[in-house]
């Protein structure tokens, strides 16, 4: 992987001094005590390296409507056909099976009509058979093969599931001549193989080919080997690691830090079947409004103007407003000085062909003289340490509370938030810093042991960092349909998981302005269509340092193919407009 472009330490304080203040700065430093002091009662202690255990040879099975259960000798192993093509397999050692929740799914297991199942049985196996796939389980132990129908081989266990104290992990043979994609927003080639990634979201400023991890993870992959395609969705949003025969060579490994051992297997048998099974399972998104397919202009930050544009007759169809547009950073509000009059704005660039997009982080700043502040400390939505305290952390306005968007209450009050910015009649929303980035000497983000409500299951950070951005633009995207259901939305988020497509768009963060990036941004963009994330679309001339008059050019040319087309630039670089 290659090394970021770094900036000395010295250039870079007197850079951040100079855009987020001295404040700031100072919070920022004294984070990671911060942290230490919030969680020295609650800090997980580092993993026993506890021994890999497999479920052993299949003792028992049984056959209930579509799902088989197999008792193992050290766990339940179980395969449920949602679909002729779609099988969910769970690993559990406490052999209990509760219904699964997952902020991945489109819907409820109810709501798949019920798929014809057959249970063979021959000496050395099991064999599930649904009309598109058959799924044969080894009863020496338990190792998993799917074929189809007339026995072609799709993807097998490299070696049975297992777990070792909390964490879990499936391998899986990777044939000489299979190609894998997937697993979300990667700046790597278009096939993973020889590649091994993480899976965490990751504010990750300034990147470029090679940097792993980025803003979004999707636990999603495809495999196309002798003719065929199939596919996995690892429904496990623990930090995890994507092994694609990088540590050996006939191996592809999911190794997740905790969770269930949940996964979905898409029998294909061609790559737009998998895309089909995958977003049949995780949803789709809606139409979006037709402007967003135009050409979006931004830079960090306009306090305004975009008279150019129409004087030289270049099309144009959205501006963006970065983060001076609110008043010292706070979410919902407006900068006096800046936008005196944001109705009166909104209207003028209205009137002559532009949309207007606003950025909202989920940081909202601790002061109770902020009255989005106040109503998120009297409704109770924010997050909690385990013993019941705020939780705090600096990013653009100096210290902030973060919403719990796994809250249904703070999702709708998030919501609610909108009809501020409706009313001056902005048309469509950014959701950005939502992995949530905080600052710190490096980027940061909360501590593990904070608290998630969990749609009420209860979760720590560990196992919700991954979906918070996602959560967030569904707060963001539930509360616009509610406030405004007569119109399309759009909502652009940096960070998601699986699933994100329902409620959002995506833009592909803080890329550098140089010709490798423009090179990576093909496999990136596919990369995203084939995790489910189809609109979608990277920061055009780049985001960190200037592109040359050449490099935005060519830039423009190939983001004309992208679905997802916006010029932006950082504060600290050259004027990026066309
Ligand atoms: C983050 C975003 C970037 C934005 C900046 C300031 O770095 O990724 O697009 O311009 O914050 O809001």
């Amino acid at each position: 992987m290659s090394e970021p472009q770094r900036e000395s330490s010295i250039a870079r304080l007197v850079r951040s001094i100079g855009t987020l203040g001295f404040g700031v700065v100072v919070q920022a430093a004294i984070y990671p005590l911060r942290k230490w002091w919030g969680c020295r009662r609650f800090a997980t202690k580092p993993p026993v390296a506890a021994p890999w255990t497999a479920p052993g040879a299949v003792r028992e099975w049984r056959l209930e409507g579509s799902a088989l259960t197999l008792s193992c000798e050290r766990a339940d192993v179980q395969l449920a056909a949602l679909s002729p093509d779609i099988v969910r397999v769970r690993l559990r050692p406490d052999c209990q099976f509760p219904p699964p929740f997952s902020y991945a799914l489109a819907c409820e297991e109810a709501d798949w009509p019920p798929c014809a199942v057959s249970v063979d049985e021959t000496p050395a196996a099991l064999v599930m058979r649904t009309p598109a796939l058959h799924v044969e389980v080894s009863k020496a132990d338990a190792a998993i093969r799917f074929l189809t129908p007339d026995g072609r081989a799709l993807d097998a266990d490299a070696a049975p599931m297992a777990w070792a104290g909390e964490r879990v992990a499936l391998a899986r043979v990777l044939p000489a001549d299979a190609h894998v994609y997937g697993f979300g927003e990667k700046a790597l080639p278009l096939d993973k193989r020889g590649l091994r990634m993480e899976l965490y979201n990751f504010d990750c400023n300034g990147y470029g080919p090679g940097d792993d991890p980025l803003y979004m993870s999707i636990p999603v992959y495809m495999l196309l080997h002798g003719g065929l395609a199939c596919g996995v969705f690892f429904d496990n949003s623990y930090r995890a690691v994507a092994d694609v025969g990088a540590s050996d060579p006939d191996t592809l490994r999911l190794e997740a830090d905790g969770g269930e051992l949940r996964y979905y297997f898409f029998a294909g048998p061609a790559p737009a079947d998998v895309l089909r099974q995958y977003t049949d399972l995780t949803g789709r998104m809606e139409l979006p409004p037709l402007w967003t397919l135009g050409y979006h202009q931004n830079r960090w930050s306009y306090y305004p103007d975009a008279r150019e544009f129409r004087q030289r007759r270049i099309p144009c169809d959205a501006i963006h407003l970065d983060i001076h547009y609110m008043d010292g950073y706070r979410c919902f509000t407006w900068h006096p000085e800046r936008f005196p009059d944001p109705p009166g704005l909104v209207r003028h660039l209205h009137e002559r062909g532009f949309k207007v997009v606003g950025m909202v982080d989920p940081g909202i700043k601790a002061d109770r003289k902020y009255a989005v502040c106040r109503s998120g400390l009297e409704r109770g939505v924010f997050c909690k340490y385990p013993d019941g305290r705020l939780f705090k952390g600096p990013v653009w306005p100096g210290l902030c509370y973060f919403p719990d968007f796994s809250n249904p209450d703070a999702r709708a009050w998030w919501g609610d938030q909108y009809k501020a910015l409706l009313d001056v009649g902005l048309d469509g929303f950014w959701n950005d810093m939502n992995e949530p980035a905080i600052f710190g000497a490096g980027p940061e983000t909360m501590p593990d042991c904070v608290r998630f409500a969990w749609e009420g299951h209860g979760a720590d950070f560990r196992q919700a960092h991954n979906v918070y951005g996602m959560l967030m633009v569904r707060g963001s995207c539930e509360g616009l349909r509610r406030l405004r259901p007569e119109r399309r939305t759009l909502v652009i988020s940096r960070s998601g998981w699986a699933g994100l497509q329902r409620y959002g768009s995506h833009w592909t963060g803080d890329n550098r302005s140089d010709w490798p990036t423009l090179a990576n941004v093909i496999p990136m963009v596919l990369t995203l269509g084939l995790s489910g994330v189809g609109f979608t679309g990277p920061d055009t001339g780049g985001f960190s340092g200037s592109p040359s008059p050449e490099l935005l050019v060519r830039w423009n040319q190939l983001s004309v193919f992208t679905p997802f087309f916006r010029n932006h630039t950082a504060v600290w670089t050259k004027d990026q407009e066309p």
